[in-house]
């Protein structure tokens, strides 16, 4: 029987400011079944999507998104912060419900023409899934979908990428 993977999500209070309610998936990830469970409904996801590629900004997108380029036996392409990666990069820059920052690719990471989806656990205010979006972009490679386990719905993130398609496995 499927699980309720809102079991599996730890609210905390004030972290890692005051005001913020932060969702955790750590529990969903210690809990062999229900990470499978996850990682297999966002595979079913990539598969109607004719995904060729993976791309999941750092860190916690790379949790998401490799077992499930694994199981489709894709490739995965990091999104690191700054100072990260070293070879030749592209750069996008973003704000975060609490920061700013950057991300990057390597700017041979993603072919022009190939489909891809992005992982990360959550959707927030959106930055850094628009940030993400926006390197793929610039390589040439069509956004085919995005997939989070969570989405904070009145950060309104979904609002940031309305023309991309998304699956958000639980609703906050
Ligand atoms: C968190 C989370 C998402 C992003 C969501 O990552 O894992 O990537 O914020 O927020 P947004 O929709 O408002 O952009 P964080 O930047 O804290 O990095 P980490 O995974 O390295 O901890
Ligand atoms: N949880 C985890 N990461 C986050 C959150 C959250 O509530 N908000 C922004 N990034």
């Amino acid at each position: 029987m499927a699980l309720d993977l809102h079991d599996y999500v730890a609210s905390y209070e004030n972290f890692p400011e005051p005001g913020v309610l932060f969702r955790d998936i750590s529990p969903l990830m210690e809990d062999g079944k229900a990470y499978h469970q996850a990682t297999d409904e966002i595979v079913k996801y990539a598969k109607e999507k004719k995904v060729d590629l993976i791309v999941g900004p750092e860190a916690r997108g790379f949790i998401v998104g490799c077992p499930v380029a694994y199981d489709l036996g894709i490739g995965f392409v990091p999104a690191r912060k700054k100072g990260k990666l070293p070879g030749e990069t592209v750069e996008a820059s973003y704000g975060l419900e609490y920061g700013k920052s950057s991300l990057y690719l390597h700017a041979d990471a993603v072919k022009p023409g190939q489909r891809v989806l992005i992982t990360d656990d959550l959707l927030a205010t959106g930055g850094t899934i628009e940030a993400t979006i926006k390197l793929v972009e610039q390589l040439g490679g069509i956004v085919v979908g995005t997939a989070f386990i969570i989405e904070i719905e009145a950060l309104k993130g979904r609002e940031k990428i309305k023309d991309y398609d998304i699956l958000s496995l639980l609703k906050y």
